[in-house]
């Protein structure tokens, strides 16, 4: 069993990386494998709406997206986490998962998605909104915790004195640890839930 989680920030070791690593020891006490990749460091562009990932089954910009893509599908939960910017998500990340779950082929289905924000005064919960979006539209569940996932500080220093936050985080992978190995279990017994071929449709037609 295996996470992965994505750090949205371009510090390697900030309040967002505070956040996801109060997790990954969680993970490990559960015996629970994981694996963090920082992107908000990285020189990503959006996505140009090509269309080539339709027949090709990758973005057209082979970089950390197309790397992500293949450690997420080998995961059994995502957990993605991003520093607040002007209360939303940093645009890097954005590029990232606009791209990563718009070109990615393979089934999400019952991977558990989890969302980490953090921010030194506001806009936690708009972007903690933003980020469940990506998971909500994958037939992904959603793992919760006992508050909206976020943490208060502008740096690590500041983050780690954030006691809710710190324990949010602990809680969120508690209980989607709980949540992984229930959803194994679940299709051991009683396999995947059946899946209609999408209808697609613009309203009017
Ligand atoms: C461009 C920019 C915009 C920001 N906007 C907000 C904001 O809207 N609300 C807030 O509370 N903090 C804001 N911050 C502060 C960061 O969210 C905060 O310092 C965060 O903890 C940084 O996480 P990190 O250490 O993982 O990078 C902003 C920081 C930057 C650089």
């Amino acid at each position: 069993m295996k996470v992965l989680l994505i750090n949205g920030s371009p510090h390697a070791t900030g309040s967002t990386y505070t956040a996801l690593h109060e997790m990954e020891k969680v993970f490990a006490q559960e015996g629970i494998e994981t694996e963090l990749v920082q992107v908000g460091n990285k020189d990503v562009r959006g996505c140009i709406a090509c269309g080539t990932c339709g027949t090709k089954g990758k973005c057209v910009f082979n970089d950390v997206v197309n790397e992500l893509a293949d450690k997420f599908e080998q995961c059994d939960g995502l957990v993605v986490g991003s520093p607040v910017y002007y209360a939303s998500a940093n645009a890097t990340l954005i590029a990232v998962l606009d791209r990563l779950f718009h070109s990615s082929q393979f089934d999400k289905t019952m991977k558990v998605g989890a969302a980490v924000a953090s921010a030194r005064r506001g806009g936690l919960t708009a972007t903690f909104d933003e980020l469940n979006k990506y998971f909500t539209i994958s037939g992904m569940p959603v793992a919760s915790g006992q508050y909206w996932n976020g943490i208060h500080g502008s740096n690590a220093k500041d983050a780690v004195q954030d006691e809710e936050g710190m324990q949010q985080m602990r809680t969120l992978a508690r209980n989607m640890s709980f949540l992984m190995k229930s959803i194994a279990l679940g299709k051991e017994k009683y396999g995947l839930p059946e899946k209609e071929v999408h209808a697609w449709t613009n309203f009017i037609r």
